[in-house]
């Protein structure tokens, strides 16, 4: 019972933890800038403002996504196509099919120096 009500409270302390991070924000190239700007438009409303997550989707401020794991052409794909869940329970992306191809290197770009300043690399 004690230990239960450990698991408990570290479980607890762990995800109110998660909840008051904050990303540090970089000083953005211009390509990134533009990126920032098609990332509001297209996918905060599942990733968040700063890309640390919502109820509807993941965080790309996470070490699944850095890219070792995740490459450049992985990113634009899920963009492009969609992703079948499989690394988290949040059910798939859809394909963004509002984001055009050449706003796709922009979006990429602005994931990177975001995750870099994060210390995702
Ligand atoms: C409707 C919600 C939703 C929107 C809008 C959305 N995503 Fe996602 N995204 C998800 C979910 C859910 C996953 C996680 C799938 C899994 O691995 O379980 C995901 C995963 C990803 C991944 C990881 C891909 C992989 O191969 O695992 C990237 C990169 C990504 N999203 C980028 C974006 C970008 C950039 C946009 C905007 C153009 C966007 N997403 C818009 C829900 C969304």
């Amino acid at each position: 019972m004690k230990k239960l009500f450990i698991c408990g409270l570290i479980y607890v302390m762990n995800h109110s933890s998660l909840l008051a991070q904050q990303a540090y924000i970089p000083d953005f190239s211009t390509l990134a800038l533009d990126g920032k700007k098609i990332f509001q438009e297209n996918c905060v409303q599942c990733h968040g403002e700063t890309a640390l997550g919502t109820d509807l989707g993941p965080p790309l401020l996470h070490p699944f996504y850095r890219p070792g794991h995740h490459n450049d052409a992985a990113l634009r794909r899920a963009i492009k196509k969609g992703v079948m869940p499989h690394h988290w329970a949040f059910g798939p992306m859809p394909a963004i099919e509002t984001v055009k191809d050449e706003e796709i290197p922009k979006l990429v770009l602005f994931i990177r120096e975001l995750q870099r300043a994060n210390g995702i690399k």
